[in-house]
């Protein structure tokens, strides 16, 4: 099996030459609901489902962003339905179906809508119990860490309650509704080329927090290249398969170029850290169909 490289092909095509269970994470992201023409190719999220369900290692994990799109005010249910049928048909379990919290733009259709500023990151989960689960590296900051909360009830031995003072710890678990900053095509020139890209941080969260340090990560639908990126500077082996020539050269060429950096102050003083925090732009994807 070929680690670290970048396939121009139909994904379930190329699922079928690796062998089973050699993978320890997909993270990807499906067009959905014909909102944007791939060359003409047609969607099988099931076929897709069963050969990631191969490949996966027991315990393995799968992270899909997803969302529908809206047809005559109402939604499609691509994502509902998927997420029923691999965990019916395909033997996946749901670990959990977290929220894409992103920036929502209003488009022509604002007035009979609300502006949708969300996305559904179903995660599957092969087996048991996960393989790897890490949350330390992304955990977020407190309101109020650092500060002394008074008043936290104790109950004393001989039953009656008190109040002791506790410290509120910097950082907390994240929890179910997950932001990643504004940018997203903005983040780099060569990543906006691409119409339909998610942030650098989605991915990076999701490979330290579920693939382990010598792990492979996988994206079927791997666009420009931001979850082998993620995964090239997180130190995982990876698999990027697209069937687009032309975003696989971006995203080869990105693989060459970019850095992702989880902190202001890990970003090199050769380099300015705003130029990688560009404007919030694009995001382009993630737009719903006009009524
Ligand atoms: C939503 S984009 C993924 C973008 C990626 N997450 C990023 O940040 O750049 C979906 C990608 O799936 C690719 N694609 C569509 N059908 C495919 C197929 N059958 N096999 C492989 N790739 C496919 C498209 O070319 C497109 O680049």
């Amino acid at each position: 099996m070929n680690l670290n490289t970048i396939v121009t092909s139909d994904n379930i095509e190329y699922l079928k030459t690796l062998p089973d269970g050699c993978i320890d994470l997909v993270v990807t992201s499906p067009p959905y609901d014909g909102l944007r023409d791939y060359n003409g190719y047609s969607l099988n999220l099931h076929g897709l489902g069963e050969q990631l369900f191969r490949v996966l290692k027991d315990g393995g994990m799968c992270v899909m962003v997803i969302q529908d799109s809206t047809k005559d005010f109402a939604k499609t249910l691509t994502s509902f339905r998927t997420i029923v049928d691999w965990c019916d048909n395909i033997g996946f379990r749901l670990f959990e179906c977290n929220i894409y919290h992103r920036q929502g733009t209003e488009g022509a259709w604002w007035k009979k809508r609300f502006r949708v500023d969300h996305e559904y990151m179903p995660i599957f989960l092969k087996g048991k119990r996960p393989n790897y689960f890490d949350k330390e590296p992304i955990k977020i900051p407190s309101k109020h860490g650092g500060k002394v909360m008074t008043g936290a009830n104790i109950r004393t031995k001989n039953g009656r309650t008190g109040s002791r003072k506790v410290k509120i710890n910097p950082t907390k678990c994240p929890g179910t509704v997950m932001s990643f900053g504004n940018t997203c095509g903005g983040e780099s020139k060569l990543k906006s080329k691409h119409p339909a890209v998610f942030p650098n941080m989605l991915a990076y969260d999701m490979i330290e927090c579920f693939c382990p340090p010598d792990g492979v990560v996988l994206d079927p639908f791997n666009g420009s290249g931001t979850t082998t990126l993620a995964a090239k500077c997180l130190g995982r082996n990876y698999i990027g398969i697209d069937v687009s020539e032309e975003y696989n050269a971006i995203a080869k060429e990105r693989m060459l170029t970019e850095t992702i950096y989880r902190k202001k102050e890990d970003v090199p003083a050769t380099i300015n850290p705003l130029s990688l925090l560009l404007s919030d732009h694009q995001d382009l994807q993630h737009s719903e169909t006009q009524e």
